[in-house]
């Protein structure tokens, strides 16, 4: 299993790249970045795990031999938020930056599986993707939006609320769904919450979907300018990673929410897309079934699950995703 980290020397990719090298699941952890790649890649090629480790700067074709033979590329590349933006103030400089990876993906490594970090996500993905149908080798059983810090962050915020102490937000699964950014980002707590759930009464429970809708501000204002989440994003990546191998190489299937393509090949997009009531959304992140090949099916039950409250909630997310998505396809059909 060769991974590659685009932007592997900067905030999320340094301690991605530490648990990727840290994984007994990866035989070849491949570093990529505009500058400090090998600086990064000199100081995690000590470590006494197995990986083997190299590092590629874009001179030299750097990209194309980051890229060469790779099985999952991880892109957390680009600039990150400064208190006061919104993920969508980044698409002008990550759009471009995003778009370039693509494009060396899909000469270099057009079967591999992909793992978008980047902000913001809802438009990132898109972005990819239209790249890599320009090029003719989009699959959308393997392009990920790694939405996965919302659902860590929901486990965890609502085990805060446990005043018995006794919930331990390892063994919580809440779903959430949307996309990745304010509003577009809708906790299913009716589904995944401990009992006590129950009891909160509106505006506590309306305070807690906000506060795993802004999660990502919370952090952003804490670092005051240096940046946004990186140590809990390496993780949350890393965690869908570890996931996505052990499915590739046959061990187990997981569940898990991930931002993806609703193709009709796909087992339960139709159905998803029915009960969103929305036939023209072509992105979302929903619980999705991984296997070999990727995305095996989409576990659009959820749907089915969800209150009133939560519908809500995601209808005021479509509309906002309807139009990140839009940008991100807008930008690639735009160009020449
Ligand atoms: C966050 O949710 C960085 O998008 C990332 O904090």
């Amino acid at each position: 299993m060769k991974v590659t980290v685009c932007g592997a020397a900067g905030g999320i990719g340094q301690p991605l790249s530490l648990l990727l090298k840290l994984s007994p699941l990866v035989d070849e952890l491949s570093l990529f970045d505009v500058v400090n790649a090998p600086g990064v890649g000199a100081d995690l090629s000590h470590i006494d795990t197995n990986a083997k480790v190299t590092s590629h700067l874009p001179d030299d074709n750097g990209l194309a031999k980051a890229l060469n033979g790779t099985d999952l590329v991880i892109i957390p590349a680009g600039v990150p938020r400064k208190p006061g933006m919104t993920r969508d103030d980044l698409f002008a400089i990550n759009a471009g930056i995003v778009r370039d990876l693509a494009q060396g993906v899909a000469e270099n490594a057009p079967n591999a599986f992909v793992l978008v970090i980047s902000n913001p996500v809802n438009s990132t993905v898109p972005i990819f993707a239209e790249v890599l149908k320009k090029n003719g080798v989009f699959n959308a059983r393997k392009l990920f939006g790694v939405t996965t810090l919302d659902l860590v962050r929901a486990n965890t915020f609502i085990s805060q609320l446990d005043s018995s102490n006794k919930i331990k937000p390892s063994n919580l699964n809440v779903p959430v769904i949307g996309g990745h950014s304010g509003e577009t980002i809708v906790p299913l707590f009716s589904l995944g919450a401990p009992e006590f759930y129950k009891s909160l009464d509106d505006e506590q429970r309306d305070a807690l979907v906000h506060r795993v809708q802004y999660g990502g501000d919370e952090v952003v204002q804490a670092k005051k300018g240096a940046g946004s989440a990186t140590l809990s994003m390496a993780y949350s990546g890393f965690k869908l990673a570890e996931e996505l191998i052990e499915s590739i190489n046959g061990k187990h299937s997981f569940v898990d929410s991930s931002f993806i393509y609703l193709s009709d090949e796909i087992e339960g997009a139709k159905e998803a897309k029915q009960l969103i009531n929305n036939e023209s959304i072509n992105y979302i992140s929903l619980p999705v079934k991984l296997g070999p090949r990727g995305v095996e099916s989409i576990e659009y039950d959820v749907l089915n699950k969800i209150n009133d409250h939560e519908k809500e909630l995601l209808s005021t997310a479509i509309d906002q995703l309807t139009t990140n998505i839009s940008k991100g396809v807008n930008f690639i059909k735009n160009q020449a």
